[in-house]
């Protein structure tokens, strides 16, 4: 596979995506010798630039935001020859006809036909112009060795993702479409799957006999920043919840799957995302919290509250907090509350899972004992925890919890690849199991729509929550008996 030839082609090539992920992100396969030796990308943008200007900017890109840190020289020498800036409209076919002469031009060139990824890092709207053109002037015809990578957000709601869907199936195969999810590719996400099905020891405890509930966290210190006309049109619900969030749930929940590959792995996910219970008025007044921040200090630092951001309506109803509580109706977790939160300009930057087991049946020991705990930590932090009781040494037998605890720093030397990298050499190789299926995004798109709705009838149930603390104080009372709160490591 490593030395099959590929062009990529990437519309949207000067943003800021293709700026501080895509462009590193192909520089460090680069480097560490992941990429063919034959390839080009295809960096596409309707402007034109300065003789130099493209890979001037994308060197500050790389020197700022690659994993390898500032790039060498000479590296980036080898690298450019294989980069080309390509000024074109996505709107006019002259655009595609210069593509193809290119792109056929590499196949005559290395004697073969080459691999062709198409990379859609554009405003949504455009989706359905450039998926057009593709299929007109028939460069993405082979079903094999042709692949679109379609960026979030994939519709803005279950009809639009539909409509989505039905277009580009129309015009390629489904397993052609490669939707991505950056979460899917970040090292700790990957080794859920792993960590369940490769040791036998938590499998048999992974379910509502064992389990009392499970808690997904994606806190961030971040502000919507220079994003605020795409955010306040989005809101953490769907910027979040529909896709990253309800990944995590789906991989922590799912059955195992028959085989490790795409379609056993996405088969087992969406089949679990089918089981969460519907939400509906009810559950949403009860289960649902929504908020907004207002003014206050982040990591030491003066932040604006939302309504005051660049680009935000100041009568803006939109959410950048969310949290709920979820079941999921099957014989594995019936009676299991999994709750979900995320938010922007919060006190600190976790991405965590937590599966907070039962008590233990019968008491023999004067202490207080803590049910054990086990933490996946995504980010910062990368690792895994599993939180125990334990004697304190000394004469008396006094109780503590204690951690047993995997640490990525501690046991891998090797830093780990950005979520990038591993995504766009699996979809190089023409592996989707961490892409996302069309049935999937409905499906992620059913769960939360009887929010949204529920949510444009009446905006009386927006919460507020100065930027830098731990979110409103109502998501609080989604635990409803009052002993459980948002978990994490003591
Ligand atoms: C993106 C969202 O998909 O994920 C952003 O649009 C969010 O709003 C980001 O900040 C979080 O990703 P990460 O990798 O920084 O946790």
């Amino acid at each position: 596979l490593k030395n099959t030839p590929a062009n990529i082609v990437i519309f949207g090539g000067f943003g800021d995506l293709a700026w501080r992920k895509l462009i590193p992100a192909f520089y460090n396969l680069f480097i560490h010798d992941y990429m063919p030796k034959q390839f080009a990308i295809y960096a596409v943008h309707y402007q034109g630039l300065p003789e130099g200007a493209y890979e001037k900017h994308m060197l500050e890109g790389v020197n700022l935001f690659s994993r390898s840190g500032k790039a060498k020289k000479e590296e980036w020498k080898r690298f450019t020859d294989h980069l080309y800036f390509f000024q074109g409209d996505f709107t006019i076919e002259d655009t595609y006809t210069r593509l193809k002469e290119k792109l056929e031009a590499n196949d005559a060139e290395w004697k073969t036909r080459a691999t062709r990824l198409f990379y859609y890092s554009v405003a949504p709207n455009f989706i359905e112009t450039i998926s057009s053109f593709i299929s007109q002037f028939n460069i993405a015809d082979n079903r094999q060795k042709d692949r679109l990578v379609i960026e979030k957000p994939f519709g803005t709601d279950l009809a639009s993702a539909r409509a989505l869907n039905e277009l580009l199936n129309k015009l390629f195969y489904e397993d052609q479409i490669y939707r991505i999810d950056h979460y899917l590719g970040k090292e700790v996400v990957q080794n859920i799957v792993a960590f369940r099905f490769a040791n036998h020891i938590f499998e048999p405890l992974w379910n509502n006999k064992y389990i009392e509930q499970i808690q997904i966290s994606v806190t961030e210190t971040v502000s919507v920043g220079t994003r605020g006309s795409y955010y306040d049109k989005s809101g953490a619900l769907r910027d979040m919840v529909q896709n990253h969030m309800l990944q995590l749930l789906s991989l922590v929940a799912m059955d195992c799957p028959g085989n490790y590959d795409a379609e056993s792995i996405r088969h087992q996910k969406v089949k679990v995302l089918k089981k969460v219970r519907p939400f509906n008025s009810a559950s949403v007044a009860q289960h649902v919290v929504r908020a907004q921040y207002t003014k206050g200090v982040v990591n030491g630092k003066p932040q604006v509250g939302y309504k005051e951001e660049n680009n935000v309506s100041r009568k803006s109803t939109t959410e950048t907090y969310v949290s709920l509580k979820l079941y999921i109706d099957n014989t594995r977790w019936k009676g299991v509350p999994f709750y979900l939160r995320t938010g922007k300009c919060m006190d600190k930057q976790a991405s965590e899972i937590v599966v907070q087991f039962k008590d233990t049946p019968y008491k023999i020991f004067k202490d207080d004992v803590v049910p054990n705990r086990l933490i996946i930590s995504i980010q910062p932090r990368q690792r895994i925890s599993l939180l125990f009781e334990g004697k304190v040494p000394g004469l008396e037998m006094k109780l503590m919890p204690l951690e047993m605890d995997f640490s990525y720093k501690r046991s891998f030397t090797d830093e780990a690849p950005e979520a990038y990298e591993t995504l766009l050499l699996d979809a190089l190789h023409g592996d989707a199991t961490q892409f996302i299926r069309a049935d999937q995004v409905e499906t992620a798109w059913a769960i939360v729509m009887p929010i949204l709705d529920n949510w444009v009838k009446d905006s009386s149930d927006m919460k507020k929550y100065k930027a830098g603390s731990s979110g409103p104080v109502e998501a609080e009372n989604l635990f409803s008996d009052g002993k459980v709160k948002w978990l994490s490591l003591p």
